[in-house]
């Protein structure tokens, strides 16, 4: 018999590269005996990976331990111990405070120390006393992190970049997750043949600013693409300033590097680019898109957008839907600016009422959806390689990717799952395609 596993619970806020974190939690736990639940009532360790991106996100985390400190409460008074810890960026940002707002957090740890977390966890155990990391380097941590993951299905993220040395100045990210610092090609390499080996298709590489991977992203991309097994590469999030020629090749050359680039350009603007120090023009990333379509005609394009900024005035919005007309998005995503404390732009004059943020976001959003739409819709009557990830939601349904990471759903037999398939659209919504699959692949 072995012992009954301690309860795991891990809540991920924010971008991929935390739900990757969480994973590798997960990882360094499973030897101290816990196994993942999916809900925090009675849960032994709640873990908290949090973003602290917009104030919005933040907020989330506190609302969220209000509620586990009452299921810690609950516990208690069985006798039983929950151990609550809060990693991820708003730990980095806010440790301190954290402990000081919710007196129920037992551990707070930053990005970097992960790899700790047993011997961290430990040490609160035995004196339940407070405990703060959140200053080491990444370095550490991934060498002390295992090649050897778990992966649960067909595709998986992998991060190959941390950090951020740009210093936007709306962002917190070069404060909460430190200078840009790249993994060695051979641990990434050992990582991805490991999900290879354990069935995993298709990796996304991780990094706040990915295509700065030094040694440069093709390079590690051509070398991922060897791997047998590995039949679909992405990346994200990229810098318009780090699209160098060598990885706009790639996307012409290397047929497992996937039409799907998503390259962020915050403003149409040039003043306000100017202002959150982006170091590009409006017509310079949109140059950057042409030698990309020219590398890869059928790229699919993706961005963030920050309406509201401080001094962004009208105009400077028309500029950004003229720019979003321009690129054709076959997805976006648009944000309200949200001043955080200590970035530069929170204290320039200027700031946007609320209202009018609201205003612009919805106009923004209008344009982004009637774009998504149409990118959808061009896709009826094509028929597209479609790496079916897991069964669909009805039964006798699968569920899938198209290369444009459209959600893709058609009728099938489950042991398809992990197959690459050829499906026929028949209709497409805002969010995902259906389609039916070839002859060949249908059950007869
Ligand atoms: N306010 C609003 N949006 C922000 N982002 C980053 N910082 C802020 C902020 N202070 C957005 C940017 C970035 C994405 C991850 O989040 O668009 O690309
Ligand atoms: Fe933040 Fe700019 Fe770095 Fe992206 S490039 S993480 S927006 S500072």
């Amino acid at each position: 018999m072995t012992a009954p596993l301690k309860r795991l619970y891990i809540k991920t806020y924010g971008c991929q590269m935390n739900v990757y974190d969480s994973e590798r939690m997960a990882d360094v736990l499973t030897p101290l005996g816990y196994g993942m639940t999916d809900s925090p009532v009675g849960a032994d360790l709640v873990v908290l990976n949090t973003c602290h991106i917009r104030e919005k996100a933040t907020e989330k985390v506190y609302s969220e331990l209000g509620l586990i400190k009452e299921m810690k409460q609950e516990k208690a008074l069985t006798g039983e111990a929950m151990t609550v810890v809060v990693a991820g960026c708003v730990a980095q940002a806010e440790g301190a405070e954290i402990m000081r707002r919710q007196p129920a957090v037992d551990l707070v740890v930053g990005p970097q120390a992960y790899h700790q977390l047993p011997e961290l966890i430990a040490r609160t155990h035995r004196s339940r006393g407070e405990s703060l990391a959140a200053d080491f380097a990444a370095d550490e941590k991934f060498d002390a992190l295992s090649p050897d993951r778990n992966p649960t299905g067909v595709t998986a993220f992998l991060t190959v970049q941390e950090g951020c040395d740009k210093f936007c100045t709306f962002c917190v990210v070069p404060y909460t997750r430190g200078a840009e610092w790249s993994r060695p090609v051979d641990t990434i390499l050992a990582e991805a043949r490991s999900l290879a080996r354990q069935g995993v298709r298709e990796v996304t590489l991780l990094g706040q600013n990915v295509n700065a991977y030094t040694g440069g992203l093709a390079n590690l991309v051509r070398a991922l693409a060897r791997i047998e097994g590995l039949d679909r590469i992405r990346y994200m999030t990229s810098h318009p300033r780090d699209m160098d020629e060598d990885l706009i090749a790639a996307h012409g050359d290397i047929p497992e590097l996937m039409p799907f680039l998503h390259l962020p350009v915050q403003s149409g603007s040039d003043r306000i680019l100017k202002a959150m120090n982006r170091a590009h023009t409006a017509e310079s990333y949109l140059k950057t898109l042409e030698r990309v379509r020219a590398a890869r005609p059928d790229m699919a394009l993706s961005g963030d957008f920050i309406v509201g900024f401080p001094g962004e005035r009208d105009s400077d919005f028309e500029a950004t839907l003229d720019l979003v007309r321009a690129v054709g998005h076959a997805s976006a995503f648009s944000f309200k600016y949200s001043p955080r404390p200590g970035t530069p732009a929170a204290a320039l004059p200027g700031q946007v009422a609320e209202e009018v943020k609201d205003e612009r976001l919805a106009r923004l959003n209008v344009l982004l959806e009637v774009q998504q739409k149409a990118f959808n819709a061009a896709q009826v009557d094509r028929t597209l390689p479609v790496l079916i990830e897991k069964p669909g939601r009805h039964p006798g349904q699968l569920s899938g990717r198209s290369p444009y990471l459209q959600a893709v759903h058609c009728e099938g037999p489950a042991g398809l799952i992990g197959q690459i398939v050829p499906v026929r659209i028949t209709s497409a919504a805002r969010m995902s395609l259906a389609g039916t699959l070839s002859p060949a692949q249908a059950p007869a």
